[in-house]
C-alpha cells in the first residue's frame, strides 16, 4: 500500500498572519489520516511559526528548497539543519521554479537529495516537461533523463523513501490540467522507470501529480492507479480547496 500524499506548495505566499490563519483552517478541517498525510510547504520565513502551529499534529511541515551545504558562507541559502530545527520533515527540490528561474540542475537535486535523506528529511523531487517538448513528443524521454539524473546512485533505502512530483510545466499555474489519462501515462512510465533501478522502490514510492490541481479536478487525477497524490500550488492557499483536494483521496 502506498502513502498518499497532498502537499501544498505555497510558494512566495503568506507573510505570518496569513500563515496562522491558513494553517488554522486546515487544522480545524476533517479527513482521515490514515488514508492522507497532508504536507504544507510555506515560504522560509513562515516555517518556524509553522512548525509550532503544526506540532504533533497530523499535518507535515516541508520546505520548498535546501542548500546542498551544511554552514558557512552562502549567502540567502538554509541548511537541513535549520529546517529540522523549525520542524520541517520535507523538503520540495528541483522544482520546475527553481530549474527556470535558479538554473538548478538534476546534478545539483540529487545531491540536495542526498543531502536531506542524510538528515532525515523526506525529499519530494520534481519533474516535468515544458510544452515544447510535449508537442515535440519528447516527454518520456525528458522525464527518464530527469528520473535517471535526479535518482542517481540511490541507495535503494532512499529511494523507498522518496516522493516524486510529476508536474508538466505547461500546467503549473495555468489552469490548464494534464487529462488523467495524460498523467497516468506519465506517471506510470516512471514507475517503470524506478523498477528499472529498484523493484520493490517502485511499489512503495509515491507519485504525486502536479499541475492546476484543484476541487474539480481533483478526484478523477487521484483516482488514477499511478497517481498517489498531488503536489498543490494555488489551490493550497485557500483551506477550503485544500481541503477538497484532501478529501479527494
Ligand atoms: P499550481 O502549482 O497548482 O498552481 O499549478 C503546482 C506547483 O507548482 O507545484
Amino acid at each position: 500500500m502506498r502513502q498518499n500524499i497532498i502537499a501544498g506548495n505555497w510558494k512566495m505566499n503568506g507573510n505570518i498572519s496569513e500563515t496562522k490563519s491558513l494553517l488554522e483552517e486546515l487544522l480545524a478541517g476533517k479527513w482521515d489520516h490514515q488514508r492522507c498525510q497532508a504536507v504544507v510547504c510555506p515560504p522560509y520565513t513562515a516555517l518556524s511559526t509553522a512548525g509550532k502551529l503544526l506540532h504533533e499534529s497530523h499535518i507535515a511541515l516541508g520546505a520548498q528548497d535546501m542548500s546542498e551545504h551544511a554552514s558557512g558562507a552562502y549567502t540567502g541559502e538554509i541548511s537541513t539543519d535549520m529546517l529540522l530545527t523549525v520542524g520541517a520533515t520535507y523538503v520540495i527540490l528541483g522544482h520546475s521554479e527553481r530549474r527556470q528561474y535558479h538554473s538548478e540542475t538534476d546534478k545539483l537535486v540529487n545531491t540536495k537529495a542526498k543531502v536531506a535523506f542524510q538528515a532525515g528529511l523526506t525529499p519530494i523531487i520534481c519533474v516535468g516537461e515544458t510544452l515544447t517538448q510535449r508537442e515535440a513528443g519528447q516527454v518520456h524521454e525528458v522525464v527518464e533523463a530527469q528520473i535517471n539524473g535526479t535518482l542517481s546512485e540511490f541507495s535503494a533505502d532512499l529511494m523507498m523513501k522518496s516522493v516524486i512530483a510529476y508536474e508538466p510545466i505547461w500546467a503549473i499555474g495555468t489552469g490548464k490540467t494534464a487529462t488523467p489519462d495524460i498523467a497516468e501515462d506519465v506517471h506510470r512510465f516512471i514507475r517503470q522507470k524506478i523498477a528499472e533501478l529498484d523493484a520493490d522502490a517502485a511499489e512503495t514510492i509515491p507519485i504525486l501529480y502536479g499541475g492546476s490541481v484543484k476541487p474539480s479536478n481533483a478526484a478523477e487525477l487521484l483516482g488514477q492507479p499511478d497517481i498517489d497524490g498531488a503536489l498543490v500550488g494555488g489551490a493550497s492557499l485557500k483551506a477550503d480547496d485544500f481541503l477538497a483536494i484532501i478529501n479527494a483521496v
